[in-house]
């Protein structure tokens, strides 16, 4: 097994953490955190449902609450983040979210290969100047991981608000041959999916009209 050794260039950590969101830290997250590797009731599910940087963790709670029989894993290293989303598994008392709180690379590297039906990228860091285009994640080295891990047939759902990353996003899966791209009505792509929960930066547009992207994994 290899391990991503790739630097990580986001934050994690904000804002000095409230009491009750150190309390989350302590108590919550080591309940559900996940292994470095598949949780180990990972067969209890029906599938297993991945997203990348879930920021607050409005789309990943949302998705849980409506699917429990599918496990939610989520990676954000944004420890702020992590607090948030352990506060709306312990309200909503989710059973199925695991918290992988580190890099997603780490954790890409270390699960078996097509154990994935679902995956979620959504508003990634868009990394704008031309000398930070690795860093952004949609990229053909993590589209490799994606590729290796996610079930034929299987749903990649990418979006962006940002004009810079848009245009890299939809650039970067037009070459992947194992990838196709689910776009059935014009202009489809302005519009989420009824299925698709709103998170916090769709929510903000802070670079102009959000775009929806769905991939099928050939
Ligand atoms: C712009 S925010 C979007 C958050 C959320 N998806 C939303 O739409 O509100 C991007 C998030 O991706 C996370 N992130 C960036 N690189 C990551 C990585 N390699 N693994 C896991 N999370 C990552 C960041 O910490 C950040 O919280």
């Amino acid at each position: 097994m290899t391990e991503s050794r790739e630097k990580f260039y986001g934050r994690r950590k904000g804002k000095k953490l409230r009491s009750n969101r150190v309390r989350l830290v302590e108590d919550v997250l080591p309940q559900i955190r996940c292994p470095r590797g598949l949780p180990e009731d990972a067969s209890r599910f029906k599938q297993i449902w991945l997203e990348v940087g879930f920021g607050s963790g409005e789309h990943l709670a949302t998705q849980a609450a409506a699917h429990p029989d599918i496990l939610m894993i989520g990676c954000e290293p944004f420890i702020n983040g992590v607090a948030k989303l352990c506060q709306y598994v312990e309200e909503q008392s989710l059973k199925n979210v695991r918290i992988f709180d580190d890099d997603a690379r780490l954790l890409l590297d270390a699960l078996p290969d097509a154990c994935l039906d679902r995956v979620f990228v959504l508003f990634a860091d868009p990394w704008p100047k031309n000398r930070h285009a690795e860093r952004r994640f949609i990229g053909q080295p993590n589209l490799d991981r994606l590729a290796r891990l996610m079930k034929p047939g299987t749903e990649l759902r990418l979006a962006s608000d940002h004009p810079v990353l848009k245009r890299w996003m939809i650039g970067q899966m037009r070459i992947r041959p194992d990838f196709s791209w689910r776009l059935d009505k014009c202009h489809e792509w302005l519009h989420r999916p009824a299925d698709w929960p709103p998170t916090r930066y769709e929510q903000k547009a802070l670079h102009g009209r959000p775009i929806f992207l769905t991939f099928v994994r050939k």
